[in-house]
């Protein structure tokens, strides 16, 4: 059959060698963008949440808080001189709130015996599924903040 294109047999190797460095360009330029997002939004500053009276509290002693919303109750635990945790106060079982139960060093469900870590959130006894979430938080000079919300 004779070709009604009107190309020659080297016209269609160059126009695929064309359409490969192109593909490959546009392939390179989308990812090297999304990077470059990538890179944008992890270094940009966490807004965070000061955390009121935090260098108040006595080591070994808590504070109630409300995090990320005015409707999310959590527990600030000042563990050392320089050393806090945080963790939301809604159980992971029936969402009944969790208190800090310095006698013992660990968070305590009244509903159900739940048992929490103080060191990690995780569940030390009773029916909890699941560990309490975390709340991440960060030192700016004095001031204790709040800067997001870990789910275990
Ligand atoms: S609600 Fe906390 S143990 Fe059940």
């Amino acid at each position: 059959m004779p070709d009604t294109t009107g190309e020659t047999g080297t016209q269609q190797p160059a126009r695929r060698s064309f359409a490969r460095w192109f593909v490959f360009g546009a392939i390179t330029t989308v990812t090297g963008g999304l990077f470059a997002l990538r890179e944008y939004f992890h270094s940009r500053p966490t807004p965070g949440m000061i955390i009121p009276g935090a260098a108040e509290i006595p080591v070994g002693g808590s504070a109630i808080f409300q995090y990320p919303t005015p409707s999310d109750p959590c527990v600030l635990i000042r563990t050392g001189e320089d050393a806090y945790v945080a963790y939301s106060r809604i159980c992971t079982h029936a969402a009944c709130p969790v208190f800090y139960q310095a006698s013992d060093n660990v968070l305590a469900c009244p509903c159900h015996g739940g048992v929490y870590s103080v060191a990690d959130g995780r569940v030390l006894q009773g029916p909890p599924p699941r560990a309490l979430p975390r709340i991440r938080l960060e030192h700016r000079g004095a001031t204790l903040f709040a800067i997001g919300v870990t789910q275990t």
